[in-house]
């Protein structure tokens, strides 16, 4: 059947798909959309597979979430995008609160990585082994790792992933990286930086959380997608929401329809695009609200599952 993933495959994509959540999965209508494969070919878990999920406690490991989500995708026949491994957020305080020197936070991030890795072989097509590790300006971020480790943490958790699972596809996501500028420039650098080091890294993923009416054009995208392909990685878009004031306008959603389009359309463009994830499908779900207040409205379905036509239509008709 024709829908946003069909589309994708056609034009030479690995897939389209959406992020989920655990409590999302008791509504029965929510997961039958989601399970629909001619729209979502891939899905990731929004939570599900992060350390304070994961490893609440140093060295005891919970995968019942993980693997709710895991098993949800084996039994559609979809990709699984598994995120995230070492990140700042999300962490529970014994990682970030723990007081470890250099080389006891390597182990526990080496442990961590492996654990999770080896739990999830084979099933993860891809690992976003770091996430979020730049300042806007292009610097390192400050975190618990960052601070006690240094950049190396970075290449670190990438060699550890790899030789836990040698087929993943390895990742670094982010934010705001979607156009030229520094923080791209940054994750450019963090690329360099893992090969130095003579680590894999087979990925960049742009987690996309844009704005309605200042979404990078087209051409500005598909530029920066190329700077990436250039240091012979892969691209994809992790995370693509598109927010706006709410309620939102009938001219915003048409102005959305056309940011949604140029972002396929920018990764249409480019053969190393592998894919297009957007973060959850409907507006019921979206973390939007609850962070950035007055904002929302950022998905292609609204509230009560239903298809905006004009969005949705843009983005099918784009691939
Ligand atoms: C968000 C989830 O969607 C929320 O449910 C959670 O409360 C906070 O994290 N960048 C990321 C994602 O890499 O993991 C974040 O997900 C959104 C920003």
């Amino acid at each position: 059947a024709d829908g946003l993933n069909t589309r994708a495959v056609a034009a030479g994509k690995e897939y389209f798909g959406s992020a989920t959540n655990n409590p999302e999965l008791t509504d029965t209508a929510y997961v039958t959309g989601l399970s629909n494969t001619a729209d979502f070919g891939q899905i990731t878990p929004g939570n599900a597979m992060k350390w304070d999920t994961i490893e609440t406690s140093r060295g005891t490991f919970s995968y019942t979430k993980g693997d709710e989500i895991a098993s949800l995708a084996k039994k559609n026949g979809q990709l699984l995008r598994c995120h995230t491994l070492v990140w700042h957020s999300q962490l529970p305080s014994w990682v970030k609160n723990g007081g470890f020197d250099n080389a006891t936070l390597i182990s526990i991030m080496k442990n961590h990585i492996t654990n999770e890795v080896t739990h999830y072989k084979g099933q993860c097509h891809h690992w976003d082994v770091v996430n979020e590790a730049l300042n806007e300006d292009g610097t390192y971020r400050s975190s618990v790792f960052y601070d006690t480790i240094g950049p190396a943490y970075i290449p670190i958790a990438f060699a550890a992933a790899a030789a836990a699972d040698p087929s993943a596809k390895l990742y670094y996501n982010d934010y705001n990286i979607e156009s030229a500028g520094a923080k791209s420039t940054g994750a450019q650098n963090i690329v360099k930086l893992i090969k130095q080091y003579g680590a894999k890294i087979d990925g960049v993923g742009l987690q996309a959380h844009l704005i309605v009416g200042s979404t990078p054009s087209q051409s500005a995208q598909t530029a920066n997608i190329n700077a990436f392909v250039n240091l012979g990685v892969e691209v994809a878009y992790t995370e693509l929401d598109i927010r706006t004031t709410t309620p939102a306008t009938s001219s915003a959603v048409t102005q959305q329809a056309q940011d949604y389009a140029s972002t396929v359309a920018a990764c249409k463009a480019v053969s190393k695009c592998v894919g297009i994830t957007i973060w959850d499908y409907t507006d019921k779900y979206s973390w939007i609200p609850s962070v950035f207040s007055g904002q929302g409205a950022a998905l292609p379905w609204d509230e009560n599952l239903q298809k905006k036509t004009e969005v949705y239509n843009a983005i099918l008709n784009a691939w």
